[in-house]
């Protein structure tokens, strides 16, 4: 077989003779921000989300701001919204999925499609709740005081993605695999292995009832919550007085919502700890994972135990559904996520009774800590 030479000519366009526009890539995400004309408010660290300053948001029915982290692009974001008493939000639905928290307040939310009947449930303080994915909705309050709450959703991939505003609002695409409207997914719910329970609507999260999850220490207890069959995750964790818990990493863009206790955070991505960012918290503050890989840690200094939920972006499409939640209870010597308390930097000890002494309360972590100079406290989850 004979072989032609490849021609080597280019052929190579005459140089423009008149000055040119650069190509401006659009951010579809900033650029729906803009049209709201929404406050943005670019932080990762809250000590009382019912604290932020909010703007104008007519659509939610009064107030609102949008949280972004600096200097990094998550695969969700959260909207903090505040209802006037007696105002309501512009119907509306979208093609991102939305988990709600009522951080307080008491109101209602009307859920529908189109062409079927609609139905409504009521919320207050404590509530968390999810829209079925492109489901109109609608919020009330119904109270004498605002309502407020925080959303975290996951705008920011799927208007990057599409890139077109009709095809994210005005979407008639009906999800029937997620809902079914009148069946119960906003009334109880099932409960699965691995401490996971499936609903739409959780009544009063600071005071929904836990399981054991020893391998994430010191008298942890956890739920797991798949919520509105999204491919957003949840979690409640609580911890006991006068602990923390273990260490871990993985992806960005957990929203980490304080629902009891007092305490504080801290982040960090590099060994020696010198970008350790720390964050106090109460009820109601919110600590977010700002980048891929950034360690963080909770710990309770108050005089009641800790309890937070997790609103997680879970794999969105962009890994397959398992290995990451094994991933998080192995230590970081196996290639896991997590800092066994044996391998952590001696600091973090430290900084925990230091803070402990300040408030006159013990630490009370002999049990799992060596250098310990408390008391032995918990030694599994049964104690707490
Ligand atoms: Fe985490
Ligand atoms: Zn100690």
């Amino acid at each position: 077989m004979t072989t032609e030479p490849l021609p080597t000519d280019m052929k190579i366009a005459e140089a423009p003779t008149e000055p040119l526009d650069d190509f401006v890539i659009a951010d579809a995400y900033r650029d729906w921000q803009a049209r709201e004309g929404v406050k943005v408010i670019e932080d990762f660290a809250f000590g009382d989300l019912g604290a932020v300053e909010l703007g104008p948001w007519a659509r939610k029915g009064g107030m609102g701001a949008v949280i972004n982290v600096p200097n990094d692009y998550l695969p969700n974001d959260a909207h903090v919204v505040e209802i006037a008493p007696g105002g309501q939000s512009e119907p509306e639905r979208h093609m991102y999925e939305e988990n709600v928290y009522i951080l307080s307040g008491r109101g209602a939310t009307r859920i529908w499609l189109d062409g079927q009947s609609a139905e409504s449930f009521e919320w207050t303080a404590g509530s968390f709740f999810s829209i079925p994915l492109n489901a109109w909705y609608q919020h009330f309050n119904v109270g004498a005081e605002p309502a407020r709450y925080v959303a975290v959703t996951d705008a920011p991939p799927v208007m990057r993605r599409a890139r077109d505003d009709d095809f994210v609002f005005n979407n008639p695409f009906q999800f029937a695999s997620r809902y079914r409207p009148g069946g119960s997914q906003f009334a109880g719910g099932k409960l699965y292995n691995r401490r996971v329970w499936e609903t739409n609507f959780v009544p009063n999260a600071p005071d929904m009832a836990l399981y054991g999850w020893k391998a994430r220490g010191a008298g942890g207890i956890n739920v797991m919550l798949e919520m509105a069959k999204n491919s957003q995750k949840a979690h409640i964790s609580e911890f006991p007085i006068g602990t923390y818990k273990k260490a871990h990493r993985h992806g960005p863009g957990a929203h980490l919502v304080v629902l009891s206790g007092v305490g504080f955070s801290l982040l960090w991505t590099k060994d020696d700890l010198s970008d350790l960012r720390r964050c106090d918290w109460k009820k109601n503050g919110m600590v977010i994972i700002p980048s891929d890989g950034c360690f963080h840690q909770h710990f309770n200094t108050g005089t009641t135990r800790a309890r937070y939920l997790a609103m997680r972006p879970g794999t969105a499409g962009f890994l397959p559904p398992t290995g990451r939640a094994a991933m998080i209870e192995t230590s970081t010597k196996d290639g896991g996520g997590q800092i066994e308390y044996a391998d952590e930097h001696p600091r973090i000890h430290e900084l925990f009774e230091a803070e402990l002494a300040r408030h006159g309360a013990p630490c009370r972590m002999k049990a799992f800590v060596s250098c310990c100079n408390g008391e032995v406290g918990p030694t599994s989850e049964r104690d707490t």
